[in-house]
């Protein structure tokens, strides 16, 4: 009888389907670069009585994820189960009995990833993780193998694609932001609960996953500045059309000196960068190296072909480690534990860089020259501003507010925010004010 080998698959919904989809139809392809056939022994669900695809063999469901762990033919433990908690005492329990796991779990990461992989590292086991960052998009292997040799200098991706399509379809049709999120949750993009895509939740946690491969320094993602889509609004992105920029939902690792520059918001991208051509639900990870020069990787970030495709191929990273006896040959953080240390975070105060300003006061004499003396006290020079009634101003709302709107030259954030700060004491200012980081 061929030996293969015994995978554990700890969930069972879109991803985990997807899994046993790629499995059957690639399986001759995958055999042929394997040399031996990987077999789900084991499958995890929290409901194995409730009707699942055809894929899903029946007989192999049980409700108990440690069931797997205890199983001595499976080598490799599939977590598609997500959330953190549970996740991370079946990982926990796999990884103490001497299995391999795969996870497609990037909260799972982002929160107790130092304890998963130092565990790992101690029992000589392998955690990959491809599918958690960017879906069907191989950037963690890039950053992790590919570019192992190279220093990398910055990563901006777009790396959440609810985000993505809402601001597309935003600026495509004039949306606003609700009717763009109820459309992208009738078309599948969005979660019931969209709060930790449209926050920036999401991609918080995978730029901290994509800066430790990519600089060695372990990232508390609960400290990078997060801003969401939520705050931006369709008179943003025509504003932002008519001065030749497109907002995108971006998160940013970049070294600065001795510190890393994190962070994760939307932004005024110009029109011609690449960036700025990535649209609908797609993700994109571009990379700045310092001998590589910039790459740009796009694809689908979610879905359950391109994930799953990702899990297999992790999966099929482990099983040629297995068949060679090779396990943790390449860190699953691309470093040594201890090549690793704390990264030290840039303030966001410091950050420096141009702005788009949308003020929103009432028209009368005396306000611009205000926000002018404001921004001039502040050290911050003005490129470019314009003020327009939004052209739905009737003759009887003459003296309604505007929206003066700015483009600052190159500034630091903390001066900046004091500005805003200063001109919101004016009494004419009638609303919050916007503040959107240009990235060049
Ligand atoms: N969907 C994507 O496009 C995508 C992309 C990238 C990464 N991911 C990540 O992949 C993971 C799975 O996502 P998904 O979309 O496949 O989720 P999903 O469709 O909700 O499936 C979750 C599966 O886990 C099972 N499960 C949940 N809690 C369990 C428990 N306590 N014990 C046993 N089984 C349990 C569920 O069982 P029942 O079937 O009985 O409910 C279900 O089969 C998440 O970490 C997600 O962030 C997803």
């Amino acid at each position: 009888m061929t030996k293969s080998i015994g995978i554990g698959l700890v969930g069972c919904g879109v991803v985990g389907t997807g899994l046993l989809q790629v499995l059957q139809e690639n399986a001759t392809a995958i055999e042929g670069r394997l040399g031996v056939p990987l077999e789900v022994r084991r499958i995890a669900v929290r409901d194995p009585a409730a009707v699942r695809s055809p894929l899903v063999p029946q007989d192999k469901l049980t409700a108990d994820p440690m069931e797997l762990v205890r199983d001595p033919d499976i080598q490799v433990i599939v977590e598609v189960m997500g959330g953190v908690e549970r996740a991370y005492e079946v990982v926990h329990a796999a990884i103490l009995a001497g299995k391999h796991v795969v996870t497609a779990n990037k909260a799972l990461l982002a929160e107790r990833g130092a304890e998963i992989w130092n565990l790992a590292e101690q029992h000589g086991v392998d955690v990959y993780y491809e599918a958690a960052v960017a879906g069907g998009i191989p950037v963690i292997r890039v950053l992790r193998e590919a570019l192992a040799s190279e220093r990398v200098l910055a990563i901006r991706g777009i790396v959440n694609g609810t985000s993505n399509y809402i601001l597309s379809r935003m600026s495509a049709e004039s949306m606003s932001f609700a009717d763009a999120l109820a459309e992208a949750q009738a078309a599948g993009y969005a979660e019931a609960d969209p709060t930790l895509d449209v926050g920036g939740g999401d991609a918080c946690h995978k730029i901290a996953i994509l800066a430790t491969l990519a600089f060695g320094q372990r990232v508390p993602a609960d400290q990078i500045p997060t801003e969401g889509i939520d705050r931006v609004a369709t008179i943003d992105i025509a504003f932002a059309q008519r001065l030749g920029f497109v907002i995108k939902p971006l998160a940013v690792a970049r070294v600065v000196g001795d510190s890393l520059d994190l962070r994760v918001h939307p932004a005024l991208v110009p029109v011609e960068a690449t960036l700025a051509t990535v649209h609908g639900a797609l993700n994109a990870v571009a990379i700045e190296g310092a001998l590589l020069g910039p790459i740009l990787m796009s694809g689908p970030g979610a879905g359950a072909g391109p994930t799953a495709t990702s899990v297999a191929g992790d999966l099929l990273d482990v099983a040629r480690n297995i068949e060679c006896c090779a396990h943790a040959r390449v860190p699953s953080r691309g470093f040594r534990q201890v090549a690793l240390r704390d990264a030290k975070l840039r303030d966001i105060g410091e950050h420096r860089g141009r702005f788009y300003l949308r003020l929103t006061v009432a028209d009368r004499p005396g306000v611009l020259g205000a926000i002018t003396s404001a921004l001039g006290d502040n050290d911050v020079s003005i490129e470019q501003m314009f003020q327009d009634g939004g052209g739905q101003r009737s003759k009887r709302d003459e003296t309604g507010p505007v929206s003066v709107v700015l483009l600052t030259h190159r500034a630091t954030e903390r001066n900046v925010r004091a500005a805003l700060a200063s001109i919101e004491t004016h009494d004419a200012v009638v609303a919050p004010s916007q503040l959107i980081r240009i990235e060049e």
